[in-house]
């Protein structure tokens, strides 16, 4: 099935370039099985590790992964204890593996407020892949859109009152370019899991044109099949940008 849809994904047009996700349902899919929420976020790695190859596979340039957002910080205390320590526990563990993929991983969001030990291992899985030249990885770790908009707004209204910058000078390619996602370019292909209809405070600027694929799958149980099934499905939209229809 998985090359079966791979060969369908290069048949068709072209592959997103940047794909974001929001992965949700870990809680729920330990609940389903009488099990702790901690093993539903343990083995929501096991997918984060088929998504990456599986973008890697598909022709995928950019894979943006929604881990942990500013308002997750107010879940019960352990359930956050035990976020934070598989993302240190994943950082450690994947460098290498993940360097040897061509993996350049990046990491955004208010890492200040994590303890020393995840900084640095954090720290170092970001240094220890960089130049890797075949997917880059953004993990979203205490990030909020919101939030990300606010610290551009300072930025810009710094350098204004610095003299550095002009009022009429803001516009929205000054604004992009403060974001925490900088040059890079949007998301074309939006994926959330799990069957949530929204967007729970995610690149709020930068998904304004992105195609949205919602799936039923909870994140755990995520293959790289459910990514192709995602490409294809954005594969068959007519992005239209508002403009009139291209097909
Ligand atoms: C997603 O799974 C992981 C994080 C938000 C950190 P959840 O923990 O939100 O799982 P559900 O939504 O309760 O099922
Ligand atoms: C969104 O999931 C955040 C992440 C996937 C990291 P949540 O489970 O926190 O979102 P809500 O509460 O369903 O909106
Ligand atoms: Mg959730």
């Amino acid at each position: 099935m998985a090359s079966e849809s791979l060969d369908k994904i290069r048949l068709t047009s072209a592959v997103p370039n940047h794909v974001a996700i929001i992965m949700d349902g870990n809680g729920r899919w330990a609940k389903q099985k009488g099990l702790p929420r901690q093993v539903g976020h343990r083995e929501g790695m096991k997918s984060v590790r088929e998504t990456i190859e599986g973008a890697i596979e598909a022709g995928i340039k950019i894979l943006t992964l929604f881990a942990f957002s500013t308002e997750n910080w107010n879940r019960p205390r352990k359930e956050v204890a035990s976020l934070i320590s598989l993302l240190r526990h994943y950082s450690r563990k994947e460098r290498d593996s993940l360097k040897r993929q061509g993996v350049e991983v990046h990491v955004l969001g208010e890492i200040e407020r994590f303890d020393d030990s995840t900084q640095e291992a954090v720290d170092l899985i970001v240094k220890g892949t960089k130049g890797g030249r075949t997917l880059r990885l953004n993990l979203m770790i205490s990030y909020g859109g919101r939030e990300e908009i606010l610290r551009s707004v300072k930025v810009l209204a710094e350098r204004v009152d610095q003299g550095g910058l002009a009022v009429d000078d803001i516009d929205e390619e000054a604004l992009r370019q403060t974001l925490l996602t900088g040059n890079m370019p949007d998301p074309d292909l939006l994926i959330r899991t799990s069957g949530e209809y929204r967007i729970s405070n995610f690149m709020l600027w930068q998904i304004a044109y992105a195609e949205l694929h919602i799936t039923p799958v909870l994140w755990p149980d995520f293959t790289r099949d459910h990514l192709f099934e995602a490409v294809l499905d954005y594969q068959r939209r007519d992005r239209r940008f508002g403009l009139i229809e291209t097909s």
